[in-house]
């Protein structure tokens, strides 16, 4: 914790700057953090701030970053030795720059990062970024670079503004925060901290302001969002799968999704609401990781690939054109070539619509980072592209399947081509259609005539 935060709160309308300031926000890492980015957005906004592309335009940068793997934390450092070279030059011409790092390698590195890069005035954790006003003045008024990083207390999200800006029809809505089971190789649990459920009330009122603002899809999310536990209106502990109906309720919600789950949380009522609940969307984002058991227990996941296995079933027997997306690790230390070839066999018996693959990426105080046995990177690489091929046709497969089916699409913006819009099939993949743009906002049928490994077309039935 920065010792700076002992002194008296400043007064905010002093370090506010003048309207017409702007903020350049790039984001790293997974959906979590572009709600994030868009709460802080939001936070700032009565300072003035707008955003802007341009980053030498930006007044305030924000960079809120991942640190999942260690590629996503070496693009951090690499982009703040451009934004010294920005700042400089914008210093040059008499305007000031504030340099804001948040996000998870805020929240693991903390100072760190600041006598790494003397450029950033203010590193601020995932839990702390509600105090953002507060801590850019005191940064800006001190010159110091402040350091943020507590789990505080209070509840952030009873401290972030109650409107919601919407710039679209889809909008992620966080429901849960944090980790409680300490997957070796995963450094969540340590930068996001403990498992944390918000209220049904808060969330409900949050997904009407939303829905005022004319979104139509929420995607709940969370860490480990099927393990959402949070109060309900009754004083009871609710589940994902009670939530998820609740929200159903609301007016003008039309869409829902969530994401990311774990095997071991996909509890009866949820796969029930899965065969049930109109609202829910035929896509499941469910990680395993591994196909081979002695990997599974050293990742420590907490189940097989038998229970993985059941699990598919279970959901495809509530919802039989579901489809499933995962996420896989490739080169867990001690990862023989017939452990990988099980991973292998996996993607063709589940027939994964659309996977996430990674190298292993040994994260600082892990277990897994410890683990003798590492796998060379050029065994790894090796993998990875195999599995990547393997998914590549599963995946053209998938999208080939859906041609010659007529699928709800909700409209979302306007397409590149003229007189065409994008939206959003049920299984996620954008569809590119012939429409006018009063269509945005609305869901309409269309009839899918052309597939690629992540896109379709099609035509408007009228
Ligand atoms: N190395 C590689 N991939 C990782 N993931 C999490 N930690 C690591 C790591 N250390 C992947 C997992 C997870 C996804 C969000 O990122 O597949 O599901
Ligand atoms: Fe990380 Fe495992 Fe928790 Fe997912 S379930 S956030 S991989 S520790």
């Amino acid at each position: 914790m920065d010792t700076e935060l002992s002194s008296p709160p400043l007064d905010l309308a002093d370090a506010a700057p003048a309207s017409g300031k702007k903020v350049y926000v790039k984001t790293f890492g997974c959906q979590m953090n572009v709600y994030d980015s868009e709460r802080m957005t939001e936070l700032i906004d009565p300072l003035g701030y707008s955003e802007t592309s341009d980053i030498a335009d930006a007044d305030l940068v924000i960079l809120n970053t991942c640190h999942i793997r260690e590629k996503a934390v070496e693009k951090v450092y690499s982009d703040l030795g451009r934004i010294r070279q920005v700042k400089d030059e914008r210093r040059a011409a008499g305007k000031e720059t504030l340099v804001a790092v948040a996000g998870c390698v805020a929240q693991a590195e903390g100072a760190e990062i600041a006598r790494r890069a003397p450029v950033v005035d203010l590193v601020v954790g995932p839990q702390s970024y509600q105090a953002l006003p507060e801590l850019l003045a005191r940064a800006k008024s001190t010159g110091r670079s402040v350091v943020e990083t507590i789990f505080p207390d209070q509840d952030k999200f009873a401290q972030l503004p109650l409107t919601r800006s919407a710039k679209s029809t889809t909008a992620f809505l966080t429901v849960q925060e944090g980790c409680d089971k300490f997957c070796t190789f995963c450094v969540v649990p340590y930068t996001r901290g403990m498992e944390y459920s918000r209220s049904v009330t808060e969330l409900t009122r949050e997904a009407e302001k939303l829905a005022a603002r004319g979104v139509r899809e929420l995607t709940l999310l969370g860490q480990n969002v099927n393990a959402y536990h949070g109060e309900g209106p009754d004083g009871a502990t609710w589940s994902l799968a009670k939530l998820l109906r609740q929200l159903a309720r609301v007016e003008g919600i039309e869409r829902l999704r969530y994401t990311t789950s774990h095997p071991r949380d996909m509890t009866a009522d949820l796969i029930a609401a899965h065969g049930d609940l109109e609202k829910l969307m035929p896509f499941l984002h469910l990680p395993v990781q591994s196909g081979a058991d002695r990997i599974l227990a050293a990742m420590n996941r907490k189940h097989t690939a038998d229970d993985y296995r059941r699990v598919i079933r279970q959901i495809l027997a509530a919802r039989p054109d579901i489809a499933i997306s995962t996420d896989f690790i490739v080169g867990f230390p001690g990862e023989s070539e017939s452990e990988f070839a099980q991973t292998l066999d996996l993607v063709d018996e589940i027939g994964f619509a659309q996977a996430f693959t990674f190298k292993y990426s040994p994260r600082p105080g892990t277990p897994a980072a410890k683990l003798g046995d590492q796998v060379p990177e050029d065994v790894k690489s090796e993998r990875l592209n195999r599995l990547l091929a393997r998914m590549e046709r599963q995946q053209l497969a998938f999208t080939a399947g859906l041609v010659g089916r007529t699928l709800p699409v909700l409209f979302e913006k306007a397409a590149r081509g003229a007189g065409q819009l994008i939206g959003r099939s049920p299984y996620m993949y954008p569809v590119t259609v012939e429409a006018h743009a009063g269509l945005v906002g609305e869901i309409a049928p269309v009839l899918i005539r052309t597939s690629g490994p992540n896109s379709l077309g099609g035509d408007l039935q009228a």
